[in-house]
């Protein structure tokens, strides 16, 4: 079985996203998970969105004329994210990974540190991603809210939403904190969904990124300096999008805003682990993570 590596195209969209469907429903079905997609048509459009994003890169593996693996390198100045990586059911244990691995991080070699995020219910992921010295650095949860919040949210006097005049500010916020460059993200959020902005006596305090999905509504990223400020840019969020269904992935460390993102009537989906290949590490601000564009 000879394999070929090579940088996704656009007619390779359809069969990527019928390879991340099926790649990651089978093993959220194998460990008694809900799907994180309903149809392979989210897989698809999955696919189409990383292959039309600007700040991602994607390398598929292909037997026999046929792709049947990808990975996602995302690169925000020194640092990186990888990812989704999903390789066909049929095709996993036959050597791909490693192949589209090696792609990768020879992609990535120029950057001080690569950060993924995985389920902790894949030990096949860890166990593989480890191999390749990610290390895991944070236990984050992936927490859903199905429809109405428990509570009857109200919008927060302190949070108004981010206009583009405003990005070149934020970034300047985010950067020292997040040591990434989201430029590029923080743009399309404000194109395509909402960037909420936590100020007190004109300083920025926290920011969240809302992006609507074929499903849910993603929440994420989020920096914030305390949980008060992440709690209030959530409940301003909720007041917003009421009845909408949500998800965001927070970090554990966080217990208070956790428990505050419960009685808003989030719900625990499953642990996530935050691996880091290189020096990164997560700064002492509140942190929540989106699923696209920044993703990692
Ligand atoms: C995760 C995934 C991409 C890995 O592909 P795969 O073909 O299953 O992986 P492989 O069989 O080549 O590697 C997995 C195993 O080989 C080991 N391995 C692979 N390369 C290795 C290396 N260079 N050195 C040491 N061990 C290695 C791993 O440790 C792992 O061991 P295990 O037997 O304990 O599970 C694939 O299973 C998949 O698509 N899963 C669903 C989607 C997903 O979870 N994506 C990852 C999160 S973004």
């Amino acid at each position: 079985m000879s394999t070929l590596i090579r940088d996704m195209t656009r007619s390779d969209i359809d069969r990527v996203g019928e390879i991340l469907y099926d790649a990651f429903t089978g093993v959220a079905a194998k460990y008694g998970y809900a799907p994180v997609m309903n149809c392979v048509q989210e897989g698809k459009a999955w696919a189409w969105a990383m292959s039309r994003y600007v700040s991602s890169e994607g390398i598929v593996a292909e037997v026999d004329g046929r792709v049947v693996g990808v990975v996602f390198l995302n690169k925000r100045g020194d640092v990186g994210g990888g990812g989704p990586m999903a390789i066909d059911p049929d095709f996993q244990g036959k050597t791909i990974a490693p192949q589209l691995m090696t792609a990768f991080l020879e992609r990535g070699k120029s950057l001080s540190s690569i950060r993924v995020v995985q389920e902790a219910f894949n030990p096949t992921s860890f166990s593989f991603q480890y191999a390749y010295d990610f290390m895991p650095v944070a236990d984050l949860l992936d927490l859903v809210l199905n429809g109405r919040a428990r509570q009857c949210p109200d919008l927060q006097g302190k949070v108004s939403e981010l206009t583009a005049q405003g990005l070149d500010e934020l970034c300047s916020y985010d950067m020292p904190r997040s040591h990434f460059d989201r430029h590029t993200d923080l743009t399309y959020y404000v194109r395509w969904g909402k960037i909420l902005v936590y100020q007190d006596a004109g300083e920025i305090r926290g920011y969240l990124a809302c992006l609507p999905g074929t499903g849910a509504i993603q929440l994420g990223p989020l920096l914030a300096r305390g949980e008060d400020v992440a709690e209030c840019l959530f409940t301003h969020a909720l007041a917003l999008f009421n009845d909408r269904p949500c998800r965001t992935r927070v970090m554990a460390r966080d217990g208070r805003f956790v428990r505050a993102l419960m009685k808003l009537g989030f719900r625990l989906y499953c642990l996530s682990l935050l691996m880091v290949r290189g020096t990164w590490r997560p700064g002492h601000n509140i942190e929540a993570f989106g699923r696209f564009p920044e993703g990692v």
